[in-house]
């Protein structure tokens, strides 16, 4: 179907699915083993129900914020995916040209297929980029790729913590991972690849299985940027994250791709809010200890729930994968417009004229159970 007839963000994925190359359709949709935590993901933000305000003047309403100090059209940011070529030959740089179009923020991942640089050079002057870091055995290796990211302007290091091991994707495995395609070759490649089991282990192998919270005292050391956590699946650790002083968390469970059975981050988001009031009386959305959540989310709804809630901002990963691998870079604009129209009716309808106004009464919680 012509892009005029896609509505929604779930559309791009029932067209990726039929239009995309198997082998790329299996590493992005796929997750680990059998696939729950995927679907809850999404499923989770069923639980929530908005209480919106009535007769409030939203003639005018600005769903802009702020991330990490940094100026963002929307509270979403596109998220880190490894190997943005599978689905379309520009890559990653589909996603760094969309964000600059619409002012929102881009995750470089670590396992980009393209590289580092490319896409730093494909950004506008002034873009705000973050990246995604995945901790090599060799931290020298590691120093090498964190102090190259602060130099060419990153505001925001996402350390990545739920992947010690990568995950089962059991439709990925299937589909045997070949060197000889480029497009699965990530420029960033770190050594130690195994191409039998399906492109999502054959790229990881190189990951520090031993990092641990010791270690951050070490990032601290080599770079002024911004460090963020990214899997963080628990108030406890939200509260370490906290106490060592970390600029934030983002709640996630890696789409779904490693842990199965990990709750949502929508879920975690309730219980990490309430405990950290209760044991450091931090409320949210606090500049100095941001919140991020990701995984499922799909609508603007989605994203109003997380802030309402305390989250400073959302990731979303696969919608736009999938929006440029079937549409290409019109794709990813119409998925990024999409969002747009949906806040200005979303908010209006909520009864918030800004980001700010969308407050924990506005939604019914209930239904997620404290831990
Ligand atoms: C990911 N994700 C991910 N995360 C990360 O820290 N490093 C990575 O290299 C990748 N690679 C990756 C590839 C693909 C194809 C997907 C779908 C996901 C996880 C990602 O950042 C995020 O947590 C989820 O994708 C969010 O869920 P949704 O929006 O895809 O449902």
């Amino acid at each position: 179907p012509p892009l005029s007839e896609i509505l929604n963000l779930h559309d791009f994925e029932a067209i990726a699915k039929y239009t995309m190359a198997e082998k790329a359709w299996a590493y992005y949709s796929s997750a680990a083993d059998d696939e729950i935590t995927n679907r809850e993901n999404h499923a989770a933000f069923h639980r929530i129900w908005f209480r919106p305000r009535i007769l409030k003047d939203v003639t005018k309403v600005d769903w802009s914020t702020t991330i990490l100090g940094q100026k963002s059209s929307m509270p979403v940011y596109i998220t880190a995916t490894a190997l943005g070529k599978l689905g379309h030959p520009d890559g990653e740089l589909n996603l760094t040209r969309a964000a600059a179009k619409h002012g929102i923020i881009q995750m470089i991942p670590t396992l980009a297929s393209c590289s580092f640089d490319e896409i730093m050079d494909a950004a506008a002057p002034g873009q705000v980029q973050f990246f995604q870091l995945y901790v090599n055995k060799d931290r020298e290796i590691t120093k090498r790729i964190v102090r190259h990211a602060e130099q060419r302007g990153i505001r925001g290091l996402f350390i990545t913590v739920d992947a010690p091991q990568l995950g089962r994707r059991e439709k990925d495995m299937r589909q045997k991972f070949e060197a000889e395609d480029p497009s699965e070759v990530s420029k960033a490649d770190q050594g130690g690849v195994d191409r039998s089991q399906g492109a999502a282990r054959a790229i990881s192998s190189f990951i520090d299985p031993g990092l641990n919270w010791s270690d951050m005292a070490w990032f601290r050391s080599i770079t002024n940027m911004p460090l963020i956590l990214k899997g963080v699946q628990c108030w406890e650790d939200a509260l370490e994250a906290y106490d060592i002083g970390l600029s934030g968390i983002v709640l996630s469970n890696h789409g779904g791709r490693q842990l199965d059975f990990a709750r949502s981050g929508l879920e975690v988001l309730v219980e990490v809010t309430t405990k950290l009031k209760e044991k450091r009386g931090l409320s949210f959305p606090n500049e100095k200890f941001q919140l991020f959540i990701d995984g499922g989310v799909r609508r603007a709804t989605d994203v109003l729930k997380a802030v309402a809630l305390g989250a400073t901002a959302v990731g979303v990963g696969r919608p736009f994968l999938y929006a440029y691998s079937a549409y290409g870079p019109e794709g990813i604009d119409q998925a990024l417009q999409i969002l747009h129209d949906e806040f200005e009716m979303n908010m209006r309808l909520l009864g918030a004229c800004s980001i700010k106004e969308v407050i924990p009464e506005m939604v019914d919680a209930s239904n997620i159970h404290l831990h």
